[in-house]
């Protein structure tokens, strides 16, 4: 089956799809690359990921936000999450959205949000990563950081490699935990590298010079080449296997995670979950459509 990624984009934007899809619960396939739509489907999908060796991070689903009400919302089903992570002794961390949290709104209401839930999560020893979204919202966002790390020392963010600012911003935020990524949003020459080549060559930069200074950094790729590299970088150098970890979407590669894990690398999941699971699933499908039609038609093949 091959649809264009147009047409899956076209449909991952349609709103009465995504009200309609709230109604569905997560079927045509999503519940393969989400985990369902509440706390209670969410636990025992990270139980098993963690009962695999698998550590996870959480994301909420939802796209950005520009009503305070349901800003409001998106940070009561954070602290709700950290309080379950700590009372089931979940493996997991969080991961935000700013837009999610009212970013487009107002920066400060939006910074009060997240300073409220990375307080939370302090309190309970749980990590927090800012997600990166297009470039208009970058700048903020590293703002957000700079202020939340004068007091909290459990959140990091995501450096998007295709950005020529990436190598900068990097070495900048050296004393925060870093995901790096390649980077998913269409940019333009003007602020990013355009081409497959050029932005694995700078992925490959950046780790490897976070790796050899000793900076803790997730890997978050399926570049399968990349994979390698590092494995053989770490190994030449006698890298610790605890100095990285590698991180996945929930319901891809998972063959390769398992053999990452009894060959003792770290491995990280990100798990989404929530009601607003259709665009989530639909981007993906854009992204990689042999994946999910595979999931979808064939539920053996992974
Ligand atoms: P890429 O698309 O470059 O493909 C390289 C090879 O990997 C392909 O040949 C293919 O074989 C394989 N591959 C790609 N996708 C695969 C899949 N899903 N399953 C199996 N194989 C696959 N972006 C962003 O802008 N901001 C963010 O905050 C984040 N956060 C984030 C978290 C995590 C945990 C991940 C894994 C990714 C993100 N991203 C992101 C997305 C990221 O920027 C990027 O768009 C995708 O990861 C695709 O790039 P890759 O390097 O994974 O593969």
């Amino acid at each position: 089956m091959s649809v264009g990624k147009d047409v899956i984009t076209y449909l991952a934007e349609n709103d009465w799809l995504n009200e309609n899809a709230k109604r569905w619960g997560t079927k045509i396939g999503a519940r393969a690359i989400t985990a369902g739509t509440t706390m209670t489907e969410l636990t025992p999908v990270v139980q098993k990921l963690n009962y695999a060796g698998l550590s996870t991070t959480i994301v909420y689903l939802g796209d950005g936000l520009y009503e305070k009400a349901g800003a409001l919302d998106v940070k009561e089903q954070y602290l709700d999450l950290i309080h379950l992570i700590q009372e089931k002794a979940l493996d997991a961390t969080v991961t935000l959205q700013l837009t999610q949290l009212g970013l487009d709104i107002d920066f400060d209401f939006c910074y009060e949000n997240v300073k409220e839930i990375v307080s939370e999560a302090y309190n309970y020893g749980v990590q927090v990563t800012i997600e990166m979204e297009d470039y208009g919202h970058v700048q903020p966002s590293f703002l957000m950081l700079e202020q939340l790390k004068e007091e909290y020392d459990n959140v990091g963010t995501v450096i998007q490699a295709y950005f020529y600012r990436a190598e900068e911003d990097i070495k900048k935020y050296k004393d925060v935990p870093i995901r790096l990524v390649k980077g998913a949003y269409d940019e333009p020459i003007s602020v990013a590298y355009q081409t497959k080549e050029e932005i694995y060559t700078n992925y490959k930069k950046l780790l490897f010079e976070q790796l050899q200074n000793g900076i803790f950094t997730s890997i978050a790729t399926h570049d399968q080449e990349i994979i390698a590299e590092v494995k053989q970088f770490v190994q030449q150098r006698e890298i610790p296997l605890d100095a990285f970890e590698f991180q996945f979407l929930y319901g891809f590669d998972q063959q390769l995670q398992e053999q990452l894990v009894g060959e003792g690398y770290a491995c990280s999941v990100y798990v989404p979950y929530g009601e607003e699971w259709y665009s989530y699933f639909m981007n993906r499908l854009a992204e990689r459509p042999q994946n999910i039609t595979k999931k979808v038609f064939n539920k053996k093949t992974n």
